[in-house]
């Protein structure tokens, strides 16, 4: 039986990280104005990245999903956003040589402005305020004016999103020509790597490659080539993601939420009956959903039920994040529950998510040697148990920040207050984050061989 649905429906659903804004006339006037306004997808580009994560499902694509844990409203500036676009893009041309297929990016960016919070409140020195949920609600300040959510803060991250988009979809368009050239890379971490000769097989291999193509073509690959970025976020603050849930013409009865390509739905507001699994099961888009340690196996065939009955291709991509201590242990279950319920989906593993420490002075930071434990985990499971990896998904950055430990140049606690920019989750920077790249090319081309 299928309830009836609208893009407002969650409200009678109880919902987590609830908070409230305090003039219901101001929010009222802030969703009218946004709905208003033009989307900042289509549901075509929407359609056809469902269908590459469809392939993703199916071994015949790999999906790269990577950016900030929270995009703040001040980073809406060009290198930054150049800047993760080019992490992104090679790390994505070293995947294609490791796995032998097509790979899909997809960025955290856009729209990735509201954060859960595991404590409503924050105290310092006694005085409690609510806490900062991300530029999309409320202001990092420390203040009672900038902690109060505010509904014009979402006109003002729907014309951030557009103008980052703005800027993606120009640089799409051959802004990137040069970067498929790994001569023109900064590869000057590589030199400190235990595995430096294996990294520079790669890059020459990859190298090699492009100019072969290009000599076959007669032309490069930058002018051939539109290099497509999708955009996702964690679609947290429902009020903002209905106002842009519309069905387009000629789409039947189908609703898609336009904010985004991919929105996905956080380890914390999965619950079945939810108002964000109310929310999802509507839109038509592809979505995410994340799955932590509690996730149980049959709960999780209750929300693919609830979230995707007509199990459609590419519709539902798991993005697990046990930590590398306990994959072993949570994911085989919840993989041998899918394949019992014959469901399609992609699984894609996020390292980062189950892997955060705290330093002795309480700066939250990842250790790459985690990271890719339990990336090298994921494969190895996955294949044992017969499913496929489809994707990998990270906290990153294109610049040079300091706020994950390890990788080729041996950061450590004491280098992290060098350049820690995160305000809530630590990201692999971009020697960190294409150092891992080429060990997970390394390792699907050792599976491959196999
Ligand atoms: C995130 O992706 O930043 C996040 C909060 O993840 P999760 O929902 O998996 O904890
Ligand atoms: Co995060």
């Amino acid at each position: 039986m299928t309830l009836s649905w609208t893009p407002e429906t969650w409200k009678t659903k109880p919902r987590e990280q609830q908070f409230n804004y305090p003039d219901p006339t101001a929010l009222q006037s802030a969703l009218a104005e946004l709905q208003a306004l033009p989307p900042l997808v289509t549901s075509w580009e929407i359609e056809t990245l469902k269908s590459q994560l469809a392939e993703a499902a199916a071994g015949k694509r790999f999906i790269l999903q990577g950016g900030d844990c929270c995009e703040r409203f001040d980073d809406c500036r060009s290198n930054v956003i150049t800047n993760k676009l080019k992490i992104l893009l090679k790390m994505s041309l070293v995947l294609v040589y490791g796995s032998n297929k097509r790979v899909t990016r997809v960025g955290r960016f856009a729209g990735q402005y509201a954060k859960p919070r595991s404590a409503a409140l924050e105290t310092r020195d006694g005085v409690s305020l609510p806490s900062y949920r991300g530029d999309l609600i409320n202001g990092i300040e420390f203040t009672k004016e900038a902690r109060t959510p505010d509904p014009r803060l979402m006109i003002r991250g729907y014309g951030r999103s557009a103008l980052t988009l703005n800027f993606i979809r120009a640089l799409a368009e051959g802004g990137f020509a040069d970067l498929h050239h790994p001569e023109l890379w900064d590869l000057s971490f590589v030199e400190h790597a235990e595995k430096s000769k294996e990294y520079m097989e790669i890059v020459n291999a990859v190298g090699n490659a492009i100019r072969f193509f290009e000599t076959v073509m007669g032309s490069s690959l930058g002018d051939l080539n539109r290099i497509d970025f999708y955009t996702s976020h964690e679609a947290l603050l429902l009020e903002y993601e209905a106002a842009q849930t519309r069905n387009p013409p000629r789409r039947g009865d189908r609703w898609y939420n336009l904010c985004t390509h991919f929105p996905w739905i956080g380890d914390r507001t999965r619950a079945l009956g939810g108002a964000h699994v109310e929310y999802f099961r509507g839109i038509a888009n592809p979505i995410g959903v994340k799955v932590g340690p509690s996730m149980k196996p049959d709960e999780l065939i209750d929300l693919l039920n609830t979230l995707d009955p007509e199990d459609e291709p590419g519709r539902i991509t798991l993005i697990h994040r046990f930590g590398a201590g306990k994959i072993e242990k949570f994911l085989p279950p919840l993989v041998e529950a899918v394949q019992r319920a014959e469901k399609t989906v992609v699984w894609c593993c996020d390292p980062m998510h189950g892997n955060t420490i705290s330093t002795q002075s309480g700066l939250k930071t990842r250790d790459f040697a985690d990271i890719l434990s339990e990336l090298t985990q994921a494969f190895d499971i996955h294949a044992r148990l017969g499913s496929i990896l489809g994707g990998v998904h990270f906290e990153l950055t294109g610049d040079n920040v300091t706020e994950c430990i390890g990788g080729a140049r041996g950061l450590c606690e004491e280098d992290l207050g060098r350049a820690y920019e995160s305000d809530v989750d630590p990201r692999l920077n971009y020697e960190q984050a294409l150092e891992m790249a080429l060990l997970i090319a390394k390792k699907m081309s050792l599976k491959r061989q196999a």
